[in-house]
């Protein structure tokens, strides 16, 4: 039997210039999506998925990444003091969650330069990368079912969402080949953001990936892709194309429901969609969008 895979690579060291200047001074992990930020979501799918040995792969500016997994004995005592015991947990909540680890990207050069630096950490083993603009409702278990599909194919498996034909020039794309199983796809070919009409398919990676070590041999020798970055699809398209030595890349395809914070707009809806359905939250804020919604002209 392989090893359960325990390690995920969570990179963090983007710029965040879509959201400035709310970024200028802050992290775009630390945006808050209703009331947690966005990284705290993406650690506790990790963790929910048996991954608990995390490393960030941050950059300039991020300190407050590694604040907010880390203990604050000064408010702890504070709400302990006044007996608010609801706060506290919810402070105490992304402490201790998992062993999170650091490497600052010196230079960014993009994803798939990203994902290189956590090639000593990982060693040699599979592990997970989780992107934090995808947000995966947690009653929609994703990554679980990518590391099963890993270890049962020996293979690099990444989550794929049919998108709109206009929207996949903003995604890697994949050219894909039924098995037997309808959720998981064999990737034959990818390309990373190709225009509507070039695209093999409308499959998208959104941004979970299982992968085998040896996308870090592949990724060494990478040259710049698209937008000057090295980018983790290129590696991935090689590796899908020397299934021999690297175990073939494979897709599931996901049909729960994702929320994308990476530009405003998807942000916003995000907001209002967790927002809307959260019991506390929920019943006030929903009569009002509704009437809202009324209001709104054409
Ligand atoms: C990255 C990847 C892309 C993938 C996307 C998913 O792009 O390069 O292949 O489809 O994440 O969110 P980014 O959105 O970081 O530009």
């Amino acid at each position: 039997m392989a090893p359960h895979i325990t390690k995920a690579v969570i990179p963090a060291a983007g710029l965040g210039t879509r959201f400035l200047p709310a970024t200028k001074a802050m992290p775009k992990e630390m945006l808050p999506v209703v009331d947690k930020p966005a990284i705290q979501y993406v650690v506790e799918e990790a963790v929910a998925a048996g991954l608990t040995d995390l490393l960030m792969v941050t950059g300039r500016n991020k300190y407050a990444l590694e604040n907010h997994f880390d203990r604050v004995a000064e408010l702890e005592a504070t709400l302990e003091a006044k007996g608010d015991l609801a706060k506290l947990r919810s402070v105490n909540e992304s402490t201790g969650m998992a062993n999170i680890h650091y490497f600052r990207q010196g230079d960014p050069k993009g994803l798939g330069h990203a994902v290189l630096q956590a090639r000593m950490h990982v060693g040699r083993e599979p592990f997970a990368v989780l992107l934090g603009d995808d947000l995966i409702d947690a009653r929609d278990p994703l990554l679980q079912r990518m590391i099963l599909e890993q270890e049962k194919r020996n293979a690099s498996v990444v989550a794929l969402l049919e998108v709109d034909p206009s929207q996949i020039h903003l995604y890697g794309a994949a050219a894909v080949e039924a098995t037997d199983d309808e959720d998981v796809v064999r990737i034959t070919g990818l390309v990373e953001k190709p225009s509507a009409e070039s695209a093999p398919s409308n499959f998208a990676i959104i941004g979970r990936y299982v992968l085998r070590p040896e996308v870090f041999d592949v990724l060494e020798k990478t040259e710049p892709g698209k937008g000057g970055e090295i980018q983790l699809t290129d590696a991935l398209q090689r590796m899908a194309v020397a299934p021999d030595w690297t175990g073939g890349v494979y897709g599931v395809v996901f049909r729960g429901r994702r929320y994308d914070t990476g530009d405003k707009i998807d942000y916003i809806k995000a907001i209002v969609q967790l927002a809307s359905e959260r019991e506390d939250l929920g019943p006030e804020l929903r009569p009002w969008l509704k009437q809202f919604v009324g209001t709104l002209q054409d």
